[in-house]
């Protein structure tokens, strides 16, 4: 794809603006649709204000349009990214919409955390240029995409792509099958898997395990991925480690029921004001105040 393309956006809540950001700020005209109007107006402030919060150029948004209609967004468009809610169904609506009303030859995407790309596009006639490409929030500040095929996806869709997302200045990798989860959201849940176990089996609670994996090897994840942290301390040191402690690890098939009762309860985090932990509305603005400002330092220096 040279040059510039015609981007729509069918979802235009939280990663969907972003989204809608990234290609703007690239260059690209973007077309962004949702189901609601209310989100729609807020469109163009969402993203001129995050631009401006970045010390960027906040007339990039005006590349952006807003559309009550799909047909209108996806008419004509070179790559069309769905970011609509986590529900099979409904995606699996939405794709067929905009199968009837992009071009043949657009590439179509899913922006889904986990459901397998193979099922949302199920009912697609050409499924060879449908993949996934999982964004990370907030879109315009975490560099990775994960570019998903399926057993039907053309090569050259895959190879566009990673063309569009790396000139838009984003860090895409091919995941090779097409898993639930993928690559990220497995490593992260298994690890939150085992975080929720420990505080269930009464080990520690949960600020003690935020404070150790903030504390120590998440300082590192950022520049030593676990392979490269295998590598370094040694295959073999890693396969003692694994033979005393791997048994010992969760391994419930499901969700804990730990997890299962705080909802049940509830307790659904910040938004009910208590999860694993009791959260003030100012505990929870510090915190996420403290994670884009880390993020907003790490991209200022490239990293
Ligand atoms: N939030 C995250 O951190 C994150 C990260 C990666 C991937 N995702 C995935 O991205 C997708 C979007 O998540 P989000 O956090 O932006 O959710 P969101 O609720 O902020 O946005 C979803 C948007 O879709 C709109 N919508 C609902 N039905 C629609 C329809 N039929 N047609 C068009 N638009 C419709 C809603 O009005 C809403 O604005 C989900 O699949 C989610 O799992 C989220």
């Amino acid at each position: 794809m040279n040059g510039r393309a015609l981007i729509a956006v069918v979802g235009g809540g939280l990663m969907g603006h972003g989204i809608a950001q990234v290609f703007a700020r690239a260059g690209h005209a973007v077309r962004v649709h949702d189901a609601l109007p209310a989100t729609l107006a807020t469109l163009d402030e969402r993203i001129r204000r995050n631009l401006t919060d970045l010390g960027q150029d906040p007339s990039a948004a005006a590349r952006v349009s807003a559309h009550a209609r799909l047909t209108d967004a996806v008419t004509g468009a070179d790559v069309v990214f769905e970011a609509g809610p986590e529900n099979l169904a409904l995606k699996q609506d939405i794709f067929m919409a905009i199968e009837a009303a992009a071009p043949p030859q657009a590439i179509l995407a899913s922006n889904t955390s986990v459901i397998p790309i193979t099922q949302i596009m199920a009912r697609l006639a050409r499924g060879e240029r449908a993949l996934g490409t999982h964004w990370w929030n907030p879109p315009y500040l975490v560099p990775l995409v994960e570019v998903i095929r399926t057993a039907s996806t053309a090569d050259a869709a895959v190879r566009t792509m990673t063309e569009l997302l790396s000139a838009a200045g984003k860090t895409p990798v091919t995941v090779e099958k097409d898993v639930p989860g993928f690559v990220g959201n497995r490593l992260q849940h298994a690890l939150w898997r085992e975080a929720i176990a420990l505080v269930a089996n009464g080990v520690c609670d949960a600020k003690t395990v935020d404070t150790v994996v903030k504390a120590s090897f998440g300082r590192r994840l950022a520049v030593l991925g676990p392979l490269e942290n295998a590598d370094l301390v040694g295959t073999d040191l890693t396969l003692a480690i694994h033979e005393t402690v791997l048994r010992d690890l969760d391994r419930t098939a499901g969700p804990l029921p730990y997890l299962r009762q705080l909802v049940a309860d509830g307790k659904l985090g910040m938004k009910s004001g208590e999860g694993f932990q009791r959260w003030t509305p100012e505990q929870q603005a510090a915190l996420r105040a403290r994670v884009l400002g880390y993020l907003k330092a790490l991209d200022e220096q490239g990293i």
